[in-house]
């Protein structure tokens, strides 16, 4: 696990999407596995700053988002379709035929689920999972208590999730109360993962996920056991880590190590 600390929201978005670029430049025709929430917003509008001053070609490149909303339809304005063509696919030049997006609205989701898996392996499975981590430890929408071998499938989400969410709706009462989601059996399976926290409102679930036990209570956990994973933090996510400053002397020492 590789724990990079910066100094704030601007820093963390444009680090990570430094890291999606150096990935689609290894591989253009790379796999992402996107995430929605308003941490990796600043990161999309770096990417599409670089696609549109740098350059930077999504023509090949493949995504599937992590989760949707049940009984939203993809132009409802706080579906995460939506907020995927809003805040980045609308500005860049990937393929419609290469976005995947779980549906939410149909009318039976496990097979639209099965289908979600089989895709991801046809399309040679996600080289880069795109992460953001909730209030109650989640990534993607796999709430407390989540197989830890799940596979997309529909989750009931938790109160604290629905009060978290309830700031992009109108009425708490329209927050959906469930999601379809990858499963945490589905995300181990990326090739990497790049996990991003900010504000202090994270750093209580941040130090769990990365210093606590693995469980099932706390899903980010589980990225403990992931070969590759990188984790970018502002400082005030990362106050309550124990190992913070061996994180900071570790990062020194690899960049030293990369200048060699
Ligand atoms: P946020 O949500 O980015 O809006 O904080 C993160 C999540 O729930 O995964």
């Amino acid at each position: 696990m590789r724990v990079i600390i910066v100094r704030d929201y601007d820093e963390m978005s444009k680090r990570a999407a430094k890291v999606v670029a150096n990935r689609i430049g290894e591989k253009p025709d790379l796999v992402l596995g996107l995430a929605t929430g308003s941490t990796p917003e600043g990161m999309y509008s770096e990417l599409i700053r670089m696609h549109k001053e740098e350059r930077l070609d999504f023509s090949k490149v493949r995504s599937f988002n992590l989760d949707e909303y049940c009984g939203l339809s993809p132009n409802h304005p706080q579906s995460y379709h939506y907020f995927m063509y809003d805040k980045l696919f609308n500005h860049i030049n990937i393929r419609a035929e290469n976005i995947y997006i779980p549906k939410g609205d149909v009318e039976n989701a496990n097979i639209s689920c099965e289908w979600y898996e089989k895709k991801m392996k046809e399309e040679g499975g996600i080289d880069l999972q795109i992460l953001g981590i909730g209030g109650d430890g989640h990534i993607g929408f796999n709430e407390p208590g989540s197989s830890l071998g799940s596979r997309t499938r529909i989750k009931t989400l938790t109160k604290e999730t629905i009060e978290d969410n309830a700031r992009f709706f109108k009425k708490g009462e329209d927050v959906p109360r469930y999601a379809i989601t990858m499963g945490l059996g589905t995300i181990s399976e990326a090739k990497e993962c790049l996990l991003l926290a900010n504000g202090a409102n994270k750093a209580e679930v941040l130090q769990k996920s990365i210093e606590g036990p693995i469980s099932a209570e706390i899903t980010a956990s589980l990225l403990q056991l992931h070969p590759r994973v990188m984790i970018i933090t502002d400082e005030e996510a990362a106050q309550n880590l124990r190992q913070k400053d061996y994180y900071q002397y570790a990062e020194e020492m690899a960049e030293k190590l990369e200048r060699k």
